[in-house]
């Protein structure tokens, strides 16, 4: 009987070297549709979109208002179902999930980092990456272990016992990105993560992100600053539901694919 809480899965530290090419896809998604009903009129906030994220990759989201980027991170975070269509994690068809399944997958397979920190404000930094792992099995010892550990990483080993609103905008987004990272999730969600903070702290938490996309996090943010946009691996723009452009650092996606032979 394991308890380690981490199902034996390490692969945070594997191959770097070329973070979009040759590895599996970690994240798949396939004509995904959302319609939403404004009274009697649909709208088709995702209409039939699809692409792949492999392992490591940083990709960004861009897009208008209203163009369906918080209705994508929705459906890849299981906290809405699609209309139609289908989103694969780690090859499990998550949009095929049993409603009572849901919250398992979400904490196993998906870190969430908001705009506002989302921190729970009578809590220390410690306890709130701790009780992320609180329905894991995790024994208290072991949490303890990981959440210093993460508060580490993300450069707050000395301040582990500061609450929320003894640490600024950044710390507190950093805090919540260690959180986000206690299970060792297969994608890191972050929905404008530096949309609240000021240019420099918006630095610090893109490099933060580059670096664990460096060790094989794969990571998509929302954004609508293209100064963050710019510095990720990818960028998808969207457009009314769809996808308007996919680009690899300068270059067109199915581009990309042709240039580098990308089918191992
Ligand atoms: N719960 C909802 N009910 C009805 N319409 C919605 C709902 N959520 C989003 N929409 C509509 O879907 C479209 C896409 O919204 P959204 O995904 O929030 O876009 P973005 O995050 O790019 O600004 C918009 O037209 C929005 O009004
Ligand atoms: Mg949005």
């Amino acid at each position: 009987m394991s308890n380690n809480g981490n199902n034996g899965k390490k692969g945070n530290n594997g191959n770097n070297e070329s973070h979009a090419g040759g590895s599996e896809p970690v994240l798949r998604i396939r004509d995904l549709k959302k319609t939403y009903m404004q009274g009697r009129i649909p709208v088709h906030a995702l209409d039939g979109v699809s692409f792949d994220v492999r392992k490591g990759e940083l990709l960004s989201i861009v897009g208008p208002s209203g163009s369906g980027k918080s209705t994508l991170i929705s459906m890849i975070g299981l906290l809405d179902r699609p209309t139609d269509g289908s989103v694969f994690i780690d090859d499990v068809e998550i949009t095929k999930a049993k409603e009572s399944e849901a919250p398992r997958i979400r904490r196993e397979k998906i870190g969430f980092v908001f705009q506002h920190f989302n921190l729970l404000s009578t809590l220390t930094a410690m306890e709130n990456v701790d009780i992320a792992m609180r329905f894991t099995g995790t024994s208290k010892n072991k949490r303890n272990e990981r959440a210093f550990e993460l508060l580490t990483m993300v450069g707050l080993g000395d301040r582990v016992k500061h609450k929320p609103s003894e640490l600024s905008g950044g710390q507190q987004q950093r805090v919540a990105i260690a959180r986000a990272l206690a299970n060792e999730p297969a994608i890191l969600l972050a929905d404008e993560p530096t949309g609240a903070v000021d240019t420099k702290t918006r630095e610090v938490i893109v490099e933060l992100l580059k670096g664990l996309s460096e060790k094989g996090q794969t990571i998509i943010v929302v954004t609508h600053d293209m100064d963050v946009a710019r510095q990720t691996d990818r960028i998808i723009t969207m457009r009314d539901g769809r996808i308007a452009s996919d680009t690899v650092k300068g270059i067109e996606e199915n581009e990309y694919e042709k240039r580098y032979d990308l089918q191992n």
